[in-house]
Formats: C-alpha cells, structure tokens, sequence
C-alpha cells in the first residue's frame, strides 16, 4: 500500500474505514440513549476490534470482500426494539477482516474476541470447545468470524460470536452443526431445526446475559408467509400468526398503507438478482426439553423494496402494530447518512421479528453502514456513497 495513511479522519478524501463507522456509532449511541462516556468506548472497541482495516481510507477498495454487507464494508449496525424501553444498539463487526484469506481471518477474529473478552472479564470456554470444528487449517465459505456487541449503559456490551458451519464445507455444515450443539450440552437439538436450504450461521452469546443463547441460522429460499409463520419449533407455537403476519408486511405482500408489491426486487438495475433467502433462528437456553426457546424470522427488506422510502414504511409498519415507538428508528437512519431513503436502497437491510419465551416480542432493524457504496433505487446506475461524515 502506499503512503495514503488515515491522515485527518474528517478531511475529505481522507475518511477511512474506522472513522467513517465510529462517527456513525457515535450518532447512533446518542439515539439509544447511551451517555458520551459510553458513547466514546464503544466507538473506540469498533475501531480496536477492527484492527488495521479500520484506518484505511475509503477511497481505496475493500481489502477482502466480506459477506457481513452489501458494499463490503465490515460493519453493520442494529436497533432491537421492545415496549417500554429505549431500543437497545448492537453492532456488528468482521474482526479479522484486514488478515488476507479465510484461515487468517478467522484467527485473527478469534485473537480479537478473547482479546476484548478478556478486557470485560467474559469467559470465551465455550466458544474455546469449538475451534476445531469452525476453525480448520483450510476453511471454506462466506466468512470465518463475526462479533456482535450490544451496546448497554456501562461500557461493558454484551457479546455474539458467529462461526461458519460450512467452514469444513457446506456438504459438513448440518454434522459441524449437529456435532457444534452436542458438545454445548444441546444434543436433542439438532433435531428440532425445521427443514431448510442451508445452515448459515451458528452463534454463541458469551457473558453476562441472563440466559446465554446458542443460536442456528438457517436459509429459506421462496418460502410464502404461511411457511414462514410455520418454521417455528419452538413447540408452543410461539407467535405462528404474528410471524406470518411480519412476513407479509416485510415482504410487501400486504396492503397495508406505505407497503408496495413484492414483484420489485428484481428490477432493480435489470435482470434480477438472485433474492436472498429468508433466515430462521433457532436459540437454544436450557438442555431439559431439547427444545428452543426462541425463534427470530430475518427478511432481507432490501430486496422487496425499490427504496430505503418503501423500507422504512414497512419497518414504521411493523412497529407500529407491536406498539413500538419508530421515531428513533427514522433518527438512527439520519445518523448514519445524509442521504433520502428514496435515494438508495440497502441502508435498511433486514427486518427481523423475534419470540423469546417469557419475553414481549421484538422488533429488529438491520442499518447499513454503506460507508464505501450507496445502491442506487430501481434502475439507477451504481453511485458512490455521497460523503455521509
Ligand atoms: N450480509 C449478509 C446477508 O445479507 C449477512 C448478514 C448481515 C445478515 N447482517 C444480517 C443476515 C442480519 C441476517 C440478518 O445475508
């Protein structure tokens, strides 16, 4: 690389990486309600965790592609909403992404976590019993490791590592994945997982969390909301119509004032792409039933809307029907960019809509960073993102 170094993180053409997306996590601490002194940890753990990616400037490529975005920048940030309480910030993060190839990446990543584990006194043993299985000498797939910290008061998050159970390949993933539960004390897990098209990711909560959760990604391609509001095994039939109901306003297929037809995903700049699936998640708290005691439905709003203007609509949409305040949702929108939603789409990437036994249920909305690339709305031509600071 050449001498372009991060130079002033506020002048422009000089904005890098870690500038670009700790001023946004700024912004975005200050809608949650967390306090500066938070606000200023928490943006320095993202510019730490991401290592030497974090200064380099975004005027040049990504260094590796990464899964975790559209536009392959190596964060993304989330708002989860519950009633009676401020959304709570979580973000998450490729921490060995600047390391070249899959096997370093992944243990850099896993260098970062224990490293940043160990600073808030989290024990990582769990994620420890696994490396062999998610961490072989020649890994495959879409990523090696993710971090999620959920941004609490105090200035110690709650932390999610997410592994790759297509790591010894995708023909391994379900045993990796079956065989990743047992060792956990899950073993009658596995086989509660409704069927689907792949294992995509397998997560671990590690720390202080009232009921840590062991977590299974799976991928649904074309499923109707019938299907998607029967994928739940959690075995009470933990909110079956709310989900179907979630599923149809997310994906369009509602009339519902604001929402569009889900026939535009495809148009935008031309032939279609692919549509990304659909995810369920499975979490897994307690070993006596074998059931899971959780169950989150993700759908990739981006690709049933022609703007983030229609994205937003649905997302206002879906709070509103839990009773859930939108206002910070449209401030966190503003405090990662400049831009109208009509102006792009991908900013709001998912709608989740997740059921934790014993708890209300809660919405989640996925926000880009879109730091190296805005996608420009039904049949525009690609733009880069407009200097958001
Ligand atoms: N970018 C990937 C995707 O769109 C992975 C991902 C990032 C993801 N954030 C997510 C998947 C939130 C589900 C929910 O699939």
């Amino acid at each position: 690389m050449t001498a372009r170094r991060t130079g002033s993180p506020d002048g422009p053409g000089t904005d890098t990486v870690g500038g670009r997306t700790a001023r946004q996590l700024l912004r975005l601490c200050d809608v949650a309600g967390l306090d500066s002194a938070d606000a200023d940890l928490y943006a320095r753990t993202l510019t730490d965790m991401l290592g030497g990616v974090a200064a380099r400037p975004l005027d040049l490529p990504p260094v590796t592609p990464t899964f975790l975005s559209d536009d392959h920048t190596p964060v993304e940030f989330s708002l989860a909403f519950v009633p009676g309480a401020a959304p709570t910030l979580r973000v998450l993060l490729e921490p060995g992404c600047g390391a070249g190839g899959l096997a370093r990446s992944g243990r850099a990543g896993l260098r970062t976590v224990r490293e940043a584990a160990g600073r808030w006194g989290v024990p990582t043993d769990r994620l420890d019993e696994l490396e062999d299985l998610f961490f072989p000498a020649e890994p495959e797939g879409p990523l090696a490791l993710w971090c999620a910290l959920e941004l609490l008061p105090g200035g110690v998050p709650r932390v999610k590592v997410y592994l790759n159970p297509a790591a010894s390949g995708q023909r391994r993933a379900a045993d990796t994945v079956r065989e990743a539960l047992r060792r956990l004390g899950h073993r009658q897990a596995f086989d509660a997982l409704p069927p689907s098209d792949r294992h995509l990711f397998f997560a671990l909560d590690l720390g202080d969390w009232e009921e840590p959760r062991v977590k299974v990604y799976l991928a649904h391609h074309d499923l109707t909301a019938a299907q998607a509001g029967a994928l739940s095994r959690t075995g009470d039939d933990l909110g079956a119509a709310q989900t179907e109901a979630f599923f149809r306003v997310a994906a369009g297929q509602d009339d519902a004032p604001g929402v569009g037809h889900d026939d535009v995903a495809g148009a935008v700049d031309g032939p279609r792409p692919v549509r990304r699936p659909v995810q369920s998640c499975h979490a897994f708290t307690e070993t006596a039933t074998g059931l899971p005691s959780g169950f989150t439905l993700y759908v990739p709003v981006r690709d049933h809307v022609r703007h983030d203007g229609e994205a937003l609509a649905r997302a206002v949409a879906l709070l509103d029907r839990q009773g859930l305040d939108s206002a910070p949702l449209e401030r966190a929108l503003a405090a990662v960019t400049s831009r109208r939603p009509e102006d792009g789409v991908g900013l709001i990437a998912y709608l989740a809509l997740a059921h934790q036994r014993g708890r209300p249920p809660r919405v989640t909305t996925y926000i880009s960073s879109e730091a190296y690339q805005v996608r420009p709305p039904a049949g525009l031509l690609p733009a880069v993102a407009a200097n958001a600071g």
